[in-house]
């Protein structure tokens, strides 16, 4: 059983299609990266996915169930924008408020418990208004906790935080999946920081799904290159660009061969033609340049 399982999901609003035909599929225990340009739909999905607004058609089971299922609704856990805080309120007071909305039986202890887990315990007696961005996130992220859901839905958790406040959120998300039976689907457009935790991707453009892969399915997908630098930076390029047919140059003139070549190879055929490698390595593309690679390749 998945987590979550959308077919055909459509929703216009008025004249503009936000999603035409999604299609989605969230496994149990996974941290689920969305990733898309802006306007692409990743909100509108996980508004949808959370019955905030209601599709045009197309169908979203959770856990096996319809998405407005009362049960799974119970189970999930949600941030999509702000959360719904009162301004003059503390934070304990809003999280005890939120905590009694949604009937939990010991509220502060629960709110306690999720103020600790994105250690913001201290943060509990200040009142909202006077949090700044980055404790505001990690306010939301801990309502949304509230309750332990066993599928959490992040809008952009991670705007805003410090260094510090993304790892703290990576590790909350790894403990709430390894230890907690936990799903998470995240939207962000932090891809780095995305693929430290991500188990699977989701990659949306124009309200359609155009590719779905688990982290490991991406790591093979991600073609190595060789890296070098030599003084004479365009012909060594254009050498290059005899032999192999990809070659790039980044912005600090650092050289980049595709195609499987191996660095014994490239330097041994710079040198045949008098050019030295000054430095060399082998690297992997990450989820960040895959994404904008698959992206140019849709234009
Ligand atoms: N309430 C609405 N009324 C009209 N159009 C909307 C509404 N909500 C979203 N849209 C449109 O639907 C499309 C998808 O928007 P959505 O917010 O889902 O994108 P997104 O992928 O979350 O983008 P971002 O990365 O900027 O957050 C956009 O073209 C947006 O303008
Ligand atoms: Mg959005």
């Amino acid at each position: 059983m998945n987590a979550i399982e959308i077919r055909g999901l459509t929703k216009n609003f008025k004249e503009k299609q936000a999603l035409c035909g999604l299609e989605m599929t969230v496994p149990m225990g996974a941290i689920y990266g969305f990733i898309g340009e802006n306007g692409s739909g990743k909100s509108t999905t996980e508004k949808l996915i959370c019955g905030l607004i209601h599709p045009s058609s197309g169908s979203i089971r959770l856990f096996g169930k319809p998405h407005t299922d009362s049960d799974v609704r119970a189970k999930m856990g949600v941030l999509i924008e702000a959360p719904g805080c009162f301004p003059n309120y503390t934070v304990w007071n809003n999280m005890l408020l939120q905590a009694a909305n949604l009937g939990i039986k010991n509220p502060e202890e629960e709110v306690r418990k999720v103020l600790k887990l994105v250690r913001m315990e201290g943060a509990a007696g200040t009142k909202y208004k006077n949090c700044s961005l980055g404790m505001k996130q990690r306010i939301g992220i801990a309502m949304a906790l509230l309750g332990d859901p066993k599928l959490l839905v992040l809008d952009e958790p991670i705007n805003g935080l410090d260094v510090d406040g993304m790892r703290i959120i990576r590790e909350v998300l790894v403990d709430i999946t390894q230890n907690r039976g936990c799903t998470v689907l995240v939207s962000s457009h932090v891809l780095g920081e995305l693929e430290k935790v991500a188990t699977h991707y989701g990659i949306i453009r124009g309200g359609k799904m155009i590719r779905e892969m688990t982290a490991a399915e991406l790591e093979a997908d991600c073609r190595t290159y060789v890296a070098l630098q030599a003084r004479e930076t365009s012909r060594a390029k254009a050498l290059l660009s005899c032999k192999y047919s990809r070659v790039e140059e980044d912005e600090s003139g650092c050289l980049r061969v595709y195609d499987q070549a191996t660095p014994e190879e490239v330097v041994t055929y710079l040198y045949d033609n008098g050019i030295l490698v000054s430095q060399l390595q082998t690297a992997k593309i990450g989820l960040e340049e895959y994404y904008i690679d698959l992206m140019k390749e849709g234009r």
